[in-house]
């Protein structure tokens, strides 16, 4: 299968590219310094000049807090950038899988957040994102998901396993935040459960909104002293992880206290599982403390 990615030095750009490529198929990844996908017409073009079996759009602003403060740009990537890609694949008739967030949800309450729940952004980056799953649905391109993932971390680009390692490697305490509760997600797993879906978008039997992420919900603070017990495989030393709630670190942008997804329409696709985050973890750390 040849997969057309929108997006290229990202972290599920990269891991699309191991994943994709391990499994046989021919990945192109398309960088921003090549093209913008808030570029309608270079969208199009792409499309039409690759003429790919799968389209996975990977490319995303993600800076949430400077979203904040640069709304325009964010909606120009997340929302407008979605359409220009969901337009493209309709119009060729190509399976079209893109990617959203847990921060699509206001988080409150205790239950798991299922695909058909009510949204409510606490934030431009949420609401942007939000903005781009509606203009996709109103588009409605016939074989196309939206993959709704959290707490995203791999070997690549900016995450919380590699602020965890920076800040763990000459500081002997930290505080971590122990009252949000979210789905740890390897990126390297997102990659695997789109070319697990890509079939059945394909054969239009999955279609709208799947939340997916890694098996296990936990707490920032929990995974930062997951981050550590692994590191310590590496000789690394482990620092005192105290536990501190959102309201003593506080941040531009609010972020969702529950952020559990509900995972069980993924779960009824065949041959799908919800990954083990810890494994993830541990691959992820062993490559960022052997990368030298
Ligand atoms: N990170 C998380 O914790 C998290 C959580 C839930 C959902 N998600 C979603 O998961 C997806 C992948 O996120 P990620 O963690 O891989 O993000 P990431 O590492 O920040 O990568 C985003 C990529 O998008 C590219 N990009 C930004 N603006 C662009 C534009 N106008 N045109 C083309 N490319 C553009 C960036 O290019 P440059 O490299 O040039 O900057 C970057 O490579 C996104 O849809 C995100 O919303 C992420």
């Amino acid at each position: 299968m040849k997969v057309l990615v929108f997006g290229r030095g990202g972290q599920l750009a990269l891991a699309m590219r191991d994943q994709g490529t391990g499994a046989g198929h021919a990945v192109v990844c398309l960088g921003r310094e090549s093209l913008s996908i808030a570029d309608g017409t270079a969208v199009a073009d792409a499309v039409r000049a690759h003429a790919p079996d799968l389209i996975v759009n990977a490319a995303a602003y993600t800076a949430v807090d400077k979203a904040e403060s640069d709304a325009a740009e964010a909606y120009a990537v997340n929302c407008d950038g979605t359409r220009h890609i969901a337009a493209a694949a309709r119009d060729a008739d190509i399976p079209f899988i893109h990617v959203s967030t847990d921060y699509v949800f206001a988080g409150n309450g205790d239950r798991p957040w299922r695909e058909d729940d009510a949204t409510g952004p606490l934030g431009v980056y949420g609401a942007s994102k939000l903005a781009g799953e509606q203009a996709m649905a109103d588009l409605g391109p016939a074989r196309s998901a939206v993959l709704r993932t959290s707490w995203v971390f791999s070997p690549y680009g900016a995450n919380f396993v590699r602020t965890m390692l920076r800040l763990g490697a000459d500081r002997p305490e930290l505080r971590v935040v122990a009252d949000q509760l979210g789905r740890p997600t390897a990126a390297h797993d997102i990659a695997d459960a789109i070319l697990l879906m890509a079939p059945f978008v394909a054969d239009g039997s999955a279609r709208g909104v799947y939340h997916f992420g890694g098996a296990e919900p936990t707490t920032w603070h929990a995974f930062a002293q997951a981050v550590f017990v692994s590191a310590a495989r590496h000789g690394r030393p482990v620092p005192t992880v105290h536990p501190i709630a959102t309201a003593d670190y506080p941040t531009p942008a609010r972020r969702p206290a529950n952020s559990v997804l509900a995972c069980d329409r993924y779960l009824a696709l065949p041959g799908a599982v919800l990954p083990d985050w810890r494994i993830g973890l541990d691959k992820s750390v062993d490559a960022l403390l052997t990368a030298g």
